[in-house]
């Protein structure tokens, strides 16, 4: 029986899944460590580091009683018989493999602490999206730094929630995967694991598997339901050209119960911390066992993600210049989906940072980004400060349509649905366009009400 598990790594993963995993078993204490002080003070205040709705029920249910955060790595390490790890692993910026490979640095080197550290066995979950057979490299520098007769067992774990929809995701699993060695040694492991999750998932849905099997399962998973995004937003141009209605092909070809309705919608391009990472990560594993056609045909579902939010920029631009528009946009939504703050590689970014090349001014609104992550989010991508000066914030949706007649919709929150639309349609200029990046309002009705509408995969 595991007593005590220490995750390494409070982020958007980490934090959620060990809070479920301490609220459904009681009888182990589960300690979350991470190098981040602010981020280990947030979450052991009223107000946590992440915006995940029903997170702070659960977390409320266990910390004090058999959930912890703390910034002890090495404590809560020693103490621990199940480690897993959940730190970042971003697309590298430079060295082989740069803008395709994961960076394995974090992990690397918590794995080298953990050998240094450990004075008894222990069992090593991965729990951060790795490329395929990293557990061998894991194994390698678990081996090298061991004290003497210690021993790691490694088991993959990964981790399918979506942001937004973490807590459900975590409470009624699709499936839980776990890859383990395939030896008696790693079958202890794995059931070890398998008994945790079963206090609340049925077992049915918890499926083992080797080691590869395993963290290539979690690769390809996100890579088709990109590919999906990809083929539906491939389509919406083809929709604006011939006059069909992407709505109406997305719900007619998901009702073929072959392919299902889900993961259809189209929109301004998917973002978010693991899609684009990672299949990046599979056309480089790919490219490089020499599997050229492979790699090509998964690196197609990146270049019309960026073809879609750059066209969608594009038009904004064009629009503002033919009908010399004021050269300034009111951006509404930077997180990469509704219900969640987190912007990595948010489609906004991109667009926004296509807008700034033109020097058009930005009044943006987000009911949960703050500016400093916007602007964090644009200086990643290298924008300069000069052209930083045009990102203006709001901190509520009256002040973001300022001065200006184009309103770009990139994120879906469900309170630009509610928006009392005629009101701001009849504030300042009379020429009015939106440009519906997630088609979530009803282009007739702001048709009716005056404004010029351009929603993806419709005819203007
Ligand atoms: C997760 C996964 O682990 C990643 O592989 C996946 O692709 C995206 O989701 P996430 O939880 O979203 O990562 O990342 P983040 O919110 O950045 O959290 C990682 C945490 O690990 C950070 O708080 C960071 O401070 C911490 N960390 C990182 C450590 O404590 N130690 C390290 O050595 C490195
Ligand atoms: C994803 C996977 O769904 C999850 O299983 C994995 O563990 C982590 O990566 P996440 O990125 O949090 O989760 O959110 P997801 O709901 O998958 O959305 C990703 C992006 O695709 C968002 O930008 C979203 O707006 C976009 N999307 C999603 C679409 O454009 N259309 C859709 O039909 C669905």
């Amino acid at each position: 029986m595991v007593k005590n598990i220490c995750c390494i790594g409070a982020g958007y993963v980490g934090g959620p899944t060990m809070s479920i995993i301490a609220q459904k078993n009681p009888d182990i204490n589960v300690y979350v460590v991470d190098k981040n002080e602010k981020r280990i003070d947030e979450w052991n205040s009223s107000n946590l580091p992440i915006f995940e709705p029903g997170l702070d029920k659960v977390v409320n249910e266990s910390r004090g009683r058999n959930l912890f955060f703390s910034t002890d790595v090495d404590k809560y390490i020693t103490l621990s018989e199940m480690i897993f790890i959940a730190v970042n692993t971003p697309t590298k910026t430079e060295g082989e493999g740069k803008g395709y490979a994961a960076d394995l640095t974090n992990l690397e080197s918590c794995a080298k602490h953990i050998a240094m550290i450990s004075e008894k066995d222990k069992i090593i979950v991965e729990k951060s999206t790795v490329p395929v057979k990293t557990s061998e490299k894991i194994r390698e520098i678990l081996n090298k730094y061991a004290k003497d007769g210690i021993n790691f067992q490694i088991l993959s774990n990964p981790e399918f929630l979506a942001e937004g929809t973490a807590m459900r995701d975590l409470e009624i699993p699709d499936r839980v995967i776990i890859g383990g060695e395939q030896s008696e040694k790693g079958k202890i492991a794995t059931d070890l694991l398998v008994n945790i999750y079963s206090s609340w998932v049925p077992k049915e849905n918890i499926l083992t598997t080797n080691l590869w099997s395993s963290e290539l399962s979690k690769l390809t998973a996100n890579a088709f339901l990109a590919q999906r995004i990809s083929s539906i937003n491939s389509l919406s141009e083809l929709c604006e050209e011939t006059g069909a209605d992407i709505d109406e092909v997305a719900k007619a070809i998901g009702m073929d119960s072959r392919i299902g309705n889900k993961f259809l919608k189209t929109s301004v391009a998917f973002g978010g911390s693991c899609f684009q990472k990672d299949i990046l990560n599979l056309v480089y594993i790919a490219k490089s066992l020499g599997l050229k056609k492979v790699a090509e045909y998964w690196n197609q579902v990146i270049i019309i993600n960026k073809h879609q939010r750059s066209r969608f920029a594009k038009k904004i631009i064009k629009t503002i210049d033919e009908n010399q528009l004021n050269k300034k946009v009111s951006l509404l939504g930077w997180a990469f989906k509704k219900d969640t703050n987190d912007s990595r590689e948010s489609a906004s970014i991109y667009i926004a940072a296509e807008l700034l090349s033109k020097g058009i001014e930005i009044n943006v609104y987000d009911p949960k980004v703050e500016l400093k992550q916007i602007r964090k989010d644009l200086k990643y991508i290298k924008i300069s400060d000069e052209k930083l000066s045009l990102i203006n914030y709001s901190e509520n949706h009256y002040d973001v349509f300022e001065d200006s007649n184009v309103i770009a919709i990139l994120t879906e929150w469900d309170e630009f649905v509610n928006y009392d639309w005629k009101t701001i349609y009849s504030k300042g200029f009379k020429k009015k366009y939106i440009f519906d990046g997630r088609n979530i309002l009803d282009p007739i009705k702001l048709k009716e009400i005056g404004f010029i509408v351009d929603s993806i995969g419709k005819r203007a």
